[in-house]
């Protein structure tokens, strides 16, 4: 009785908060009544934020489009997908992979099927130790870059990324179902240390897939009248899709990229993507960027963490703030804590670490 009070003491509490979330990134419908409502979705909630979202990464990306060549703007527009072989000069390129590979440093770790991911998030501690690295994303080509595709001007967030494939000898991944991350645009890129060949599981993209088209708007809003009954990823708003029905909404075949070493992929991951499947045990090590933000802003600019200081420690103080939450019983750590580690050291098999959100 009690227990059934408190419970709907909190729901009402959190109704002025779930309402804002409506103007906000905020995208599982099954963790806010509003972005879940049939009534709100039928009446088109879900697909006109979708809509709208597009609208103003259009306007922000055309104030930022002087930051950046036209080639890589017009293969962005086109594709949602920007590849760049030999990104860095050879010397340079060579300094970056010694550095992050001879790295050290506190990293956290989640495993999904057989395939553990391993971030060590670039900390000021951790970037002073990686001269190189800090001169490439500092630089304003680099910034300018991930800027348009991320349709702000914003800090990403950095991260040496690791995944590491056929851990405990299992070859299953959910990352490998092509998804859309976001309603929104919002942006991934990696910078790869080793070739990724076609058997060890290279990033997967359906190009075009980044234009909320009339037919993916008709699907977004089919999509938000159904999610209950479909995936876990899905009903928090990361919407999978199958081949048949990517290739119904007219976007063609999503296509794997093998990349060689020094190959930069930045790719606006509301387009629908995934991991490729890795036929044979692999690692994969990139200096990893990702950059979200309130999609429903006018502006490109005024984002705190366009400041270095702010950029360099938003991954540690998100990561603190869950780990309290955590221990106040308010939800799961985010991954686990591994302690200080190498990006190319061997994988510990994670697969019973059930408590921590991927
Ligand atoms: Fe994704």
């Amino acid at each position: 009785m009690l227990a059934s009070l408190l419970r709907s003491i909190r729901r009402t509490a959190m109704v002025p908060w779930h309402l804002m979330a409506i103007a906000t990134s905020s995208r599982s419908f099954a963790h806010n009544p509003f972005l879940g409502s049939d009534r709100l979705n039928r009446w088109g909630l879900h697909a006109r934020r979708v809509a709208m979202a597009q609208r103003l990464a259009a306007s922000r990306r055309a104030r930022l489009a002087r930051d950046l060549s036209p080639e890589d703007a017009a293969a962005f527009d086109r594709d949602g997908i920007v590849v760049k072989p030999d990104f860095l000069p050879p010397d340079r390129f060579a300094r970056l992979k010694a550095e992050i590979e001879a790295l050290r440093a506190p990293a956290r770790e989640v495993q999904q099927g057989g395939a553990l991911s391993r971030l060590i998030p670039l900390s000021p501690a951790v970037l002073a130790q990686l001269p190189e690295t800090r001169a490439l994303v500092n630089e304003p080509g680099w910034r300018g870059l991930l800027n348009y595709v991320a349709s702000t001007r914003h800090g990403p967030v950095l991260f040496i990324q690791t995944i590491i494939s056929h851990v405990g000898g299992r070859v299953d991944d959910p990352q490998t179902e092509l998804h859309s991350d976001t309603f929104y645009p919002s942006m991934k890129c990696w910078l790869y240390l080793h070739d990724v060949a076609e058997e060890d599981g290279p990033f997967v993209y359906a190009p075009g897939s980044h234009r909320a088209t009339p037919r993916r708007l008709w699907w977004e809003r089919a999509r938000s009248l159904s999610w209950r009954g479909g995936d876990e990823h899905s009903g928090r708003g990361s919407l999978r899709v199958s081949a048949e029905m990517l290739r119904r909404l007219g976007y063609g075949a999503a296509r794997a990229y093998p990349v060689r070493a020094n190959t930069l992929v930045i790719a606006d991951t509301y387009g629908f993507h995934a991991r490729g499947p890795s036929a044979r045990p692999s690692v994969r090590i990139a200096l990893w960027a990702q950059g979200r933000r309130n999609p429903f802003l006018p502006w490109a600019g005024l984002s705190p963490t366009s400041l270095d200081y702010v950029r360099d420690r938003q991954a540690v103080a998100f990561w603190a703030i869950r780990d309290t939450l955590a221990r106040l019983g308010l939800g799961r750590p985010y991954m686990h804590d591994a302690g200080a580690v190498r990006p190319g050291d061997p994988a510990m098999d994670r697969s019973g670490d059930a408590r921590v959100d991927a």
